[in-house]
Order: C-alpha cells, then structure tokens, then sequence
C-alpha cells in the first residue's frame, strides 16, 4: 500500500476539518499533507489582534478542526493518533495528525462525523424546557474524554454571568479596535468567511441576554428582537492548565461538545466575550469553583434554525504548489 493518503480521502478530511467552528468564522487554519500525516498550522493572516491578541481563540479553532478531522478519519477506516503543539520551537505548528487504515475504527467519531454539516452557531431564543440531566451528563463526559471540563452552571452564578457580560460591553463601548475588527468580519452577505447578517438571529429584548449580540453595521442593530428565555442552561468549558496544547485540547473538546449536543437535538452559542478579558475570565472560572482556565462559555438550548455559515474552498487551506 502506497503512504501517500489517496487525494479524495484528502478532500473529504479537509472538508471536514474546515466546517469546524472558528472565532467571527476566520477559519485560522491551513494544513500540509506528507504521505500519511496531516500537519495543522494557525494562519497568521487571520489573526484577530484586537479581541484575541494571545491567538487563544485561534488555537481552540483549529483544535475543533483537528477534531472533524478525526471524525472524518473514521469514516474513511482511518484510526488518527495526534500530537497537539508537538513542537515549542514552532508555535505555528498546533496539531500533527498521523493517520493510518485500521480495522478497529471508533465508532463514536464516525457516528460525531455524521453530525458534521449540521452544527451551526444558533444564536436564535429557546424553548423554556431544561436540558434533561442525561444529556447534560453526556455532554459532561464528551468534554472529558478530550481532558477537558464542562461546568454546568447554576441559577445565581448565570445572572452572575449576565452581569460579567454587562461588564464587558461597557468596557468594549469606546474600543474602536474592537469594533472596527468585528465589523470587518461580521454583517452583510458572506459568501467564504465572516459572519453573515442572516446568522446572527435576533436581538434581545432584554439586556443583558444570554445571547452575544455580534451585530455592529447600522443595519444589524436595528435587526428584529424578541425576548430570550428566562432560564437559559449555560455551561463553562474549561482546562487544567493554559499553554497552547491546553487550547488546542479545549478546541477538539468544544467540538466534541458541539457535535454530541447536535446528536441530541441540542443547539449551542457563547457568549464569550467576559473571556476576552483576563481579569473576567478569572471570575468566569472561579465559577466553576475548580481550578483551571475557561475557553468558552455556552448556551445550550433547543432552537432549530439552520443558519449556516460559508467556508473557503479547501484548496485555499493547502499550500499553493498541492492545491
Ligand atoms: C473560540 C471561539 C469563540 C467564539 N466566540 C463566539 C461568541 O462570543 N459569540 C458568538 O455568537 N459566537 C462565537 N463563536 C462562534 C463563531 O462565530 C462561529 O463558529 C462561526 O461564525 C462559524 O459559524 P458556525 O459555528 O455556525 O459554523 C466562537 C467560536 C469559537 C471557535
């Protein structure tokens, strides 16, 4: 058997990878291909200097990449074995993916990848029905089993969260940066990257919601509201530690999270933006009465609106002489 992965298998992992989800959908990512091991890199021409000055948020995309990546591995009868930030000396180098036909596939990840192009942000009100504890406790267990810890919050420490978000926007009122970058990449019609208008669901009738209002065009703060719901069920991602492999784990646990939670019917968005501040993320993870370092913060609901997002053609991912 020839080392090389054949090209369509190439196809179908990248496509995979890339549906993953990415901070404002910038899609950071690009990958090499040598024989049978699948390099993936952040791509520093996407970087969000302003909200993610660390490229914390880049790393916990493109280990939600890596992760697709090894769902689609399993359907194709590839076992994957990883390395996240194998190399210090090469921070640009977040995940190394060996992968190799086996006839033991984890079904688990063929049964996530399925699940694949129908995650989408959903940042749309729910109904007033919690989560049942099964799921929750499914949820729990998809988060640990890539080393991470999922927090489910209670009542008091969710208007807690609500406040920190007030927090945050009132810090964010006079960042020109910050808005000037958001509005680069979210509103209008979106065709490869970027978040559309038509994704970022209603604004809330109430302030502060459990629903990060990403709109900043004139054309977007007037979109329609409606009331969000009152209870809504909101869980924290978060690792033991804080170095880039720390990220890159809590990325292929967020998408674990996602697809699982896509599985039983469960719709999620994040009202990230406490975390883009350190002395908030601080107070998000004392939360969790837990040590350990937040990534994100979710809202898991049971709204079905499908408003996707676009992605680059795979090509653009590869270095220019292997497109
Ligand atoms: C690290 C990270 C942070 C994100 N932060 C937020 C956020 O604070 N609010 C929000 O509405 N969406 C957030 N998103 C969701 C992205 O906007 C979304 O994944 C992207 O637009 C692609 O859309 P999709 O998830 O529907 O495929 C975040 C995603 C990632 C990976």
């Amino acid at each position: 058997m020839s080392d090389q992965l054949p090209a369509k298998d190439v196809d179908v992992l990248l496509a995979a990878a890339v549906a993953a989800p990415s901070m404002h959908n910038t899609q950071p990512w690009r990958f090499e291909v040598e024989d049978h091991v699948i390099d993936v890199y952040l791509d520093g021409s996407r970087t969000l200097p302003a909200e993610d000055p660390s490229g914390r948020a880049m790393r916990i995309s493109a280990g939600a990449a890596t992760f697709n990546l090894r769902c689609a591995a399993a359907t194709l009868g590839y076992g994957t074995w990883f390395g996240l930030a194998p190399y210090p000396e090469e921070p640009d180098l977040l995940a190394r993916v060996v992968i190799e036909p086996t006839a033991d596939c984890d079904e688990e990840l063929q049964d996530l990848a399925a699940q694949i192009p129908y995650r989408h942000t959903d940042r749309h009100p729910s109904d007033a029905e919690p989560l049942v504890e099964s799921v929750r406790l499914e949820l729990l267990r998809a988060a640990y089993a890539e080393g991470a810890q999922l927090t489910w919050l209670a009542e008091d420490d969710i208007r807690t969260i609500l406040d920190l978000v007030l927090d945050t926007d009132l810090r964010e009122i006079s960042d020109w940066h910050r808005s000037a970058e958001r509005s680069h990449w979210v509103g209008g019609e979106r065709t490869s990257d970027g978040i559309p208008s038509a994704a970022l669901g209603p604004r809330s009738a109430t302030y502060p919601a459990a629903v990060r209002d990403m709109g900043t065009r004139p054309a977007d703060r007037i979109r329609g509201q409606t009331r969000f719901e009152d209870h809504p069920d909101i869980a924290v991602l978060s690792t033991d530690f804080d170095e880039p492999a720390d990220q890159v784990a809590a990325g292929a646990a967020l998408e674990r999270v996602l697809l699982t939670a896509t599985r039983a019917g469960v719709s999620a968005s994040f009202l990230n933006q406490p975390l883009e501040y350190d002395d908030l993320r601080r107070s998000v993870q004392r939360l969790t009465q837990c040590p350990g370092h937040a990534h994100m913060i979710i809202r898991f609901g049971r709204s079905r609106h499908q408003s996707g997002t676009a992605r680059r053609p795979v090509a653009d991912f590869l270095p220019k002489e292997e497109s």
